[in-house]
């Protein structure tokens, strides 16, 4: 079998960058919430490996539940309608939420994603994001720990998929034009 690397056109952050820069993340994520208990929140499925690597970086106490949602479909997705595939199995009464994610696109996910959370009672609902693509953004949505900002390419790995593969390269990179054809 081949090697799944040889799909990549070019690695934008290899496995060491990425885990340096979660490490970063971790660090102020502990300073600001060292005299409150957070919930991770993790976003199926491209969230995976972002949450797994930053829940144990991260030196406090952390619990973790997940959600996984899906827009109504590509075509209408620049409508923000979401839908929820998976809901969290907690109840956010009180409780300071940090969602988890791998890459800000649109924007519309997550803004829609903060305000549901934000109805249920939760005291707070902040987003960590390793990516984001300011270019691509629609919404404004306020983010409080972002990785990197990226151009507006199509990115796979760690997590990111094309049509569900590439999710499990240690590294981040585009996609060879051999792969689309
Ligand atoms: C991707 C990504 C974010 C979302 C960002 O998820 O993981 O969750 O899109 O897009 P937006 O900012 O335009 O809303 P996707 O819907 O591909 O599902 P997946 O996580 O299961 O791959
Ligand atoms: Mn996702
Ligand atoms: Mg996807």
């Amino acid at each position: 079998s081949q090697d799944v690397k040889e799909d990549l056109k070019h690695v934008l952050f290899t496995k060491e960058e990425i885990q340096e820069k979660i490490a970063e993340l971790a660090a102020q994520v502990d300073k600001d919430y060292e005299d409150r208990e957070v919930l991770l929140v993790g976003v199926l499925k491209g969230a995976v490996m972002v949450m797994a690597d930053l829940s144990r970086a991260l030196h406090a106490h952390y619990t973790m539940d997940w959600m996984a949602v899906s827009s109504y479909g590509s075509g209408t997705k620049s409508s923000g309608v979401v839908r929820i595939l998976k809901d969290l199995d907690t109840d956010l009464h009180g409780r300071d939420v940090l969602i988890v994610e791998d890459i800000i696109d649109s924007g519309l996910t997550l803004s829609w994603l903060k305000s549901n959370l934000e109805s249920r009672g939760a005291n707070s609902v902040e987003i960590c994001a390793l990516l984001r693509k300011p270019a691509s953004v629609k919404t404004e949505v306020p983010v409080k720990y972002v990785g990197w900002d990226i151009d507006p390419e199509f990115v796979v790995g760690y997590g990111l998929d094309f049509a569900e593969q590439y999710r499990n390269l240690d590294c981040i990179g585009t996609l060879a034009p051999h792969v689309y054809s």
